[in-house]
């Protein structure tokens, strides 16, 4: 469907008619992609990162995080285990660690693909070289939010970064054939539904593949700890509106929507989200990995996630997918 930006705007505020909003994106999602629940198995690998993004727990900055990350083999055996319990993409993520060099990572792409999975990368920002060896060695996708489009509100949130430079990133990850996930955070300071509209229709343009739409929530060891954060409505609002004006492409219900509410990956599955990405990190690993507070799962494992979830899926009357889950560009939208 296309929205211009004041109908965006328009469904972005009207909390009345909120649940109408729902129920059209469900709708819209149950026609283009069907019941399916891809599900994902998220490594949260490393939790040094060389940035200092002022929203974000594992920022630089913070000296009270226990920096830890995976040597070559754990991560391996994680993604073994993780595809032995089903999981048919592999999502590794962490900060931006030049630990995993360009050679480490190839080498650890290509054990991963003899598990027969789809593998998503989501590293952050690297250069095309690397981004092309990693394609090359068998990574299938690579995810990277934009965050915001509000370029004085990016640099705001890191004066380090340059949001041309992560766009040219993107555009790099796209060219070279990946399948593109981005995304963003909504309840982040002086951002305005004006700027989250201008946000979905970026998404549009740029045509990714996959996008995640989280609340921002506040960390208390960050210099954001004070800021108010985002809420679960207007997170869900977003996603519906970007399952009305992309219908065909992959939606999570993401982490962030359950830490503010016990259902929230639910409601989400319910108002336009196909795909879910427990973590498959395993032990003490899944509680550094805190990039805001109230984390779910955190003392849980990667068995007991995969079945919870599954119960939850099913319980709603959705199946869970049994293949890649990539992508599928419909014909009509
Ligand atoms: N609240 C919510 N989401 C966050 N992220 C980082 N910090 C926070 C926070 N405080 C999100 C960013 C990043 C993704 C991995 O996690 O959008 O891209
Ligand atoms: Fe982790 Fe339910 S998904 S306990």
């Amino acid at each position: 469907m296309n929205l211009d930006k004041q109908q965006i705007i328009q469904l972005l505020q009207d909390k009345e008619q909120q649940d109408a909003l729902f129920k059209k994106a469900d709708s819209v999602r149950h026609q283009y992609v069907g019941d399916e629940v891809h599900l994902r198995g998220l490594i949260e690998f490393s939790n040094i990162c060389r940035n200092n993004c002022l929203y974000c727990g594992i920022r630089r900055g913070n000296s009270k995080v226990v920096r830890y990350h995976m040597t070559e083999n754990e991560l391996i055996d994680t993604a073994r285990k993780a595809a032995n319990i089903g999981f048919k993409t592999i999502v590794m993520q962490s900060g931006e660690d030049m630990y995993y060099t360009q050679d480490k990572m190839c080498r650890i792409i290509e054990a991963i693909k003899k598990f027969d999975v789809a593998i998503t990368l989501s590293i952050g920002e690297r250069t095309y070289d690397e981004y092309k060896a990693f394609r090359e060695a068998g990574a299938d996708r690579y995810l990277m939010r934009i965050e915001t489009t509000d370029k004085d509100l990016y640099h705001k949130l890191d004066p380090e970064m340059s949001w041309q430079h992560r766009y040219d990133c993107l555009m790099m990850i796209k060219q070279l054939g990946y399948e593109l996930g981005s995304g963003i955070m909504v309840g982040l300071p002086e951002q305005t539904v004006e700027s989250i509209a201008d946000d979905l229709l970026f998404l549009q343009e740029i045509g990714i593949d996959m996008a995640g739409i989280g609340p921002f929530i506040p960390h208390p060891q960050t210099p954001l700890a004070n800021e108010a954060g985002g809420t679960l409505d207007l997170a869900l609002r977003t996603m519906a509106v970007m399952r009305l004006m992309m219908p065909d492409i992959n939606i999570p219900a993401t982490t962030a929507m359950e830490s503010l509410h016990p259902k929230g990956r639910i409601m989400a599955l319910q108002a336009g989200a196909n795909v879910v990405m427990p973590n498959v990190t395993e032990g003490e690993y899944r509680k550094l990995y805190e990039l805001y507070p109230g984390k779910i799962c955190v003392n849980d494992t990667p068995v007991h996630c995969r079945s919870c979830i599954g119960m939850k899926i099913e319980a709603i009357g959705r199946t869970i997918g049994k293949g890649y889950g990539a992508h599928k560009k419909s014909t009509n939208n």
